[in-house]
C-alpha cells in the first residue's frame, strides 16, 4: 500500500524567502531519509534552482505549450539527494492567469497518480505572494495541502501579506480548505524583529515555527547554486534549517488562524512604530516591549 503522502504549502510576500526556505526544508526532510518533490508554483519558475546547481528546469506550461500533451517524467526532474524537482510555471507574459500553471500542473499529477507512484512522504508547494485567488488560491483551496507555513520577517509588508493569507485560510477552512501550521519568522537578527513577530502570532492565534536568521551563508551558498544545507552542511545556518526541517516533519496540528481587520492591524503596526521610535531616541528601555 502507498504511504500516506503529507502536502504542505509555503506562502509569503514576495522576495521574503520562500524559495530559499524551501529549498532548506526539502534538503533538511530528505537528509532524514524523507521522499519529497518541490513543486515551485511561481511562474518565474526559480523555486527548485539551487536543489539542481543553479540550473533551471522546463516547466509544466511551458512543455504543454511545446507539445499539446505532458508526461509526468518530461517534467520531474532530480535534485539534491533526489529530491524531485517541479515548476509548474506560467503564461507567456501579459496573457491569462499567472496562477494557470499550478491549476494545470496540479491537475495534471492528480490524474496520472503521480504523488502516489513515486510513493512521496512529503510534497511541498512554493506559492507567489500573498495572494489567495485564482491559482495560487489552489494549494489552500482544493484541499490539496494539509498545512501552510508562512514566511514573515519582521517588516509591516511582510505581516501585512501574512496577514492575507490568513484571511484566505480563514475563509476556505469553512469548506475544508488547508489549514495553518504557523509562520516561519526569516531574517529575524535584531531582538526587536523577535519581538514584533511573537506579537503578531500572539494575535492572531498562530505560533513561530522557527526563527531563521539573516546571514551571509545564505548568500553564498545562493551565489555558489546550492542550498544552505548542500554547501555549508556544518554551518550553524545549515543547523538552523535542520531544525526547521524537524519541525515540519513533527508537526501534526494546525488551525484557523484569527487575521487582524485593517484597522486593528494598522494600529498594532503604529504602537510598535511608536516604541521603536521610542527606544532610538532612548525615551523607553527594550523590556518595555511586552507591555505596549
Ligand atoms: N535567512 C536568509 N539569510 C540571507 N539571505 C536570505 C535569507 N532568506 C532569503 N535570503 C535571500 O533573499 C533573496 C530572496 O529570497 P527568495 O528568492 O528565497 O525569496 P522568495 O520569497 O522566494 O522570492 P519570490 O517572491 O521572488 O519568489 C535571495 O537572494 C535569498 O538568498
Ligand atoms: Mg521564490
Amino acid at each position: 500500500m502507498a504511504k500516506k503522502t503529507t502536502q504542505i504549502a509555503i506562502y509569503g510576500k514576495g522576495g521574503i524567502g520562500k524559495s530559499t526556505t524551501t529549498s532548506n526544508i526539502s534538503a533538511a526532510l530528505s537528509e532524514m531519509g524523507y521522499k519529497v518533490m518541490q513543486f515551485g508554483c511561481d511562474p518565474k519558475s526559480d523555486s527548485t534552482n539551487t536543489l539542481r546547481d543553479g540550473k533551471y528546469i522546463p516547466t509544466v506550461l511551458d512543455t504543454l505549450r511545446e507539445k499539446n500533451s505532458v508526461k509526468a517524467s518530461e517534467v520531474i526532474f532530480e535534485g539534491f539527494n533526489g529530491i524531485y524537482c517541479v515548476e509548474a510555471g506560467g503564461p507567456a507574459p501579459g496573457v491569462g492567469c499567472a496562477g494557470r500553471g499550478i491549476i494545470t500542473a496540479v491537475e495534471l499529477f492528480k490524474q496520472q497518480k503521480i504523488f502516489e507512484e513515486l510513493d512521496l512522504d512529503y510534497v511541498i508547494y512554493d506559492v507567489l505572494g500573498d495572494v489567495v485567488c485564482g491559482g495560487f488560491a489552489v494549494p489552500i483551496r482544493e484541499g490539496i495541502a494539509e498545512h501552510v507555513f508562512t514566511v514573515s520577517s519582521a517588516d509591516f509588508m511582510s505581516i501585512y501579506a501574512s496577514n492575507n493569507l490568513f484571511k484566505g485560510i480563514h475563509k476556505y477552512s469553512k469548506s475544508g480548505g488547508a489549514l495553518l501550521g504557523g509562520v516561519i519568522a526569516n531574517s529575524i537578527n535584531a531582538p526587536y524583529a523577535k519581538e514584533i513577530i511573537d506579537d503578531f502570532v500572539a494575535k492572531t492565534n498562530t505560533q513561530v515555527v522557527e526563527y531563521v536568521p539573516r546571514s551571509v551563508t545564505v548568500t553564498q551558498c545562493e551565489l555558489q547554486g546550492k542550498t544552505t544545507i548542500e554547501a555549508a552542511p556544518k554551518s550553524a545556518q545549515a543547523d538552523v534549517y535542520r531544525s526547521l526541517g524537524k519541525k515540519i516533519a513533527n508537526h501534526t496540528e494546525s488551525k484557523v488562524p484569527s487575521p487582524l481587520e485593517i484597522s486593528e492591524l494598522r494600529q498594532w503596526a503604529s504602537k510598535w512604530g511608536d516604541y521603536l521610535l521610542s527606544v532610538e531616541t532612548n525615551t523607553v528601555r527594550t523590556e518595555n516591549a511586552a507591555n505596549i
